[in-house]
């Protein structure tokens, strides 16, 4: 996110209004993804393994949340270049110090030993599996699934439409599974391709 950002200030100083553009796009997927994962891996881990405290939280970071997803909203209907969509910009980067700060500082290191080190590396495995799942770019490799081709819907897509998509996915254990097929595959194909030669 803050790579994004001095993209988009160093396109301001030079005045590439188009690349202010790009890299303001590219900075509001970045905090949707963030957003995402962390709503669906990381706050039901802190309501799970720290009771109350955990849910007060997690009510607090999907709160802030909540603020910049307003705010993200609104940059959508600003043009870029002119003086409303920088004031934003920079409100939101604002917003988000504050808040990443609050979660690295405080939530994560409280988290971390409680889920011990497989539980840590488990959350982190899912944690980009939400991340993967939401591209990078809004077009022209936006997510065709409705209601995620905008920003703005995926935004105000309800949380519990987007874990039933998460949980889809096949676990760490069936992709090496399928994996392990994979060799057996290949070696079926090569004995094929042996047995075809030899004819
Ligand atoms: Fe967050």
């Amino acid at each position: 996110m803050y790579e994004y950002h001095d993209q988009y200030k160093s396109a301001r100083e030079r005045n590439d209004v188009d690349a202010q553009a790009r890299w303001a796009r590219q900075l509001t997927w970045e905090i949707a993804r963030h957003a995402v994962g962390e709503e669906i891996v990381v706050y039901p881990l802190l309501e799970k393994h720290l009771g109350a405290k955990g849910k007060q939280l997690a009510d607090h970071d999907r709160e802030e949340h909540m603020k910049v997803k307003k705010e993200l909203h609104d940059l959508e209907s600003l043009k870029p270049g002119t003086p409303e969509f920088h004031s934003l910009i920079e409100r939101i980067m604002a917003d988000l110090h504050h808040h990443n700060d609050d979660e690295e500082i405080n939530d994560l290191p409280m988290l971390e030993p409680v889920l011990g080190d497989t539980g840590s590396k488990q959350a982190a495995q899912s944690f980009k599996t939400t991340k993967k799942f939401v591209p990078t770019r809004s077009h022209p490799s936006a997510p065709n699934q409705p209601p995620l081709e905008t920003l703005a819907g995926f935004l105000a897509a309800p949380l519990d439409k987007l874990k039933d998509m998460f949980s889809k996915f096949p676990t760490a254990e069936e992709k090496a599974g399928a994996e392990k097929e994979l060799e057996f595959r290949d070696h079926d194909a090569k004995a094929g391709r042996d047995a075809n030669r030899s004819i």
